[in-house]
């Protein structure tokens, strides 16, 4: 199965920055070898269509993702994006991020309507748990693992302690795809990638860039 490279643009990037991030990597892409790595984006909402329209022209080999779904499914809920919005343009939703725990005081039980919502739309859920006891709902379908302290500090987790959070989540869980995430860079990308149960990486920081992104993905 080809390992998954997620680019969680969080909240950054306009609309204009989204697109000349993609023309940056469409000069690059007949240089990477993508034969076995599929490469997912996660812009804002706001830059999802026109992100969409660009990568349908160039037939680049990108997949779209939002970074969250509405706990409803659609109707008088001001500001909320569904999952039928979300399907139109993107084919994975992560669901359960930690900033949005802790930013946006979701909690377990709102994440586990985020996801039955964003099944039902057939979208692919990439569920984070922040430790090997986060509860996770049954439907999803990849588990990133994502401890607070490695996210956006420099500092990621070790190796070691990702084979052994992700052994035990396989074993709670029964799930076979797992990505890891937090202070991923292309100096530290191999030592989680040649970890066994690791099916790809979720990538804040060092996915802004076009530089670090590819670099990711040739390392
Ligand atoms: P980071 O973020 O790569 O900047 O640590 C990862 C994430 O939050 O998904």
């Amino acid at each position: 199965m080809k390992k998954l490279f997620v680019a969680n643009w969080k909240s950054n990037k306009t609309v204009e920055q989204c697109l000349e991030w993609l023309a940056e990597f469409e000069k690059r892409s007949s240089f990477l070898d993508l034969l076995n790595k599929e490469v997912v984006v996660c812009p804002s909402f706001i830059a999802l269509e026109s992100c969409y329209r660009f990568i349908c022209d160039k037939k680049l080999p990108i997949s779209l993702g939002v970074q969250d779904v509405s706990s409803f499914a659609g109707g008088a809920y001001t500001g909320e994006v569904n999952v039928e919005q979300a399907k139109e343009f993107a084919t994975y939703a992560i669901i359960g991020h930690s900033e949005r725990r802790i930013h946006l005081g979701e909690t377990d039980e709102l994440i586990s309507r985020k996801t039955a919502l964003a099944k039902r739309q057939d979208l692919t859920v990439i569920f984070c748990v922040q430790d090997e006891n986060t509860l996770i709902p049954g439907s999803v379908d990849i588990i990133a693992y994502e401890p607070i302290f490695a996210i956006g500090t420099g500092n990621p987790d070790t190796p070691e302690n990702v084979a052994r959070v992700l052994a035990r989540l396989s074993a709670r869980t029964s799930k076979k795809r797992f990505l890891y995430g937090g202070s991923v860079v292309a100096t530290n990308v191999l030592s989680f990638l040649t970890i066994d149960q690791v099916s790809g990486l979720l990538v804040g920081g060092a996915s802004l860039k076009v530089d670090s992104f590819t670099a990711l993905l040739t390392a």
